[in-house]
């Protein structure tokens, strides 16, 4: 099974109709359809990517399906999830999904980075809810993607994170999952 699908039947366990959830890199807009199917009419998603190219593929794929008034798109650097959404901190941010790396048939220099992945996971884990979760694809295969993996389980392992990990091949350039609950 892909990592993709892996994160999603974890985050699945959690989301509910009419929560609120994140995707931290929108990218194609897979995960941010996938969290707007599981919020339905009354959630809603917060989807953030750095690059124009990656929030109108993304709106053009929602739009596809009907969800634009569930989704809030930011075309921002992760690392201002906390700042775009302190006006909203009361709402119950069950999820937020990272799918680190560049995007897909992009440009592969623009690759998430280490340290701003950092701050947004840390802020991550601070607005969701008690219980909510936390998805994490690293890729350790490109420039610069094998530091980002190994800051992202260094701080984890250092917070204590209740977690879990899994990468589906033995080789270690494979993606890797983190699976990471509040509670
Ligand atoms: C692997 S892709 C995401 C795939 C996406 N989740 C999907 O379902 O198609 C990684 C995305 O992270 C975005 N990205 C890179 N740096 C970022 C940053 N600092 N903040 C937000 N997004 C960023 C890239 O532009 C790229 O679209």
């Amino acid at each position: 099974m892909r990592q993709t699908e892996k994160a999603h039947i974890f985050l699945k366990e959690i989301l509910r109709y009419g929560d609120h959830a994140i995707d931290a890199t929108a990218g194609n807009g897979h995960d941010t359809k996938f969290l707007a199917e599981q919020v339905g009419s009354l959630g809603h998603v917060y989807a953030f990517d750095l690059q124009k190219e990656s929030i109108n593929e993304c709106t053009r794929i929602i739009k596809d399906v009907g969800f634009l008034e569930r989704v809030t798109f930011f075309q921002n650097c992760h690392s201002e999830l906390a700042k775009k959404l302190s006006g909203k901190i009361d709402l119950k941010i069950k999820a937020v999904t990272f799918n680190l790396g560049y995007l897909p048939g992009g440009d592969k220099n623009l690759t998430t980075q280490p340290h701003t992945t950092l701050l947004a996971l840390k802020q991550a884990y601070e607005i969701v809810d008690p219980d909510g979760k936390i998805s994490v694809i690293a890729y350790r295969g490109h420039p610069g993607g094998r530091k980002e993996f190994e800051n992202v389980e260094n701080h984890i392992n250092k917070m204590n994170w209740k977690f879990k990990k899994s990468s589906n091949r033995n080789d270690c350039d494979s993606p890797v999952l983190f699976l990471i609950s509040k509670n």
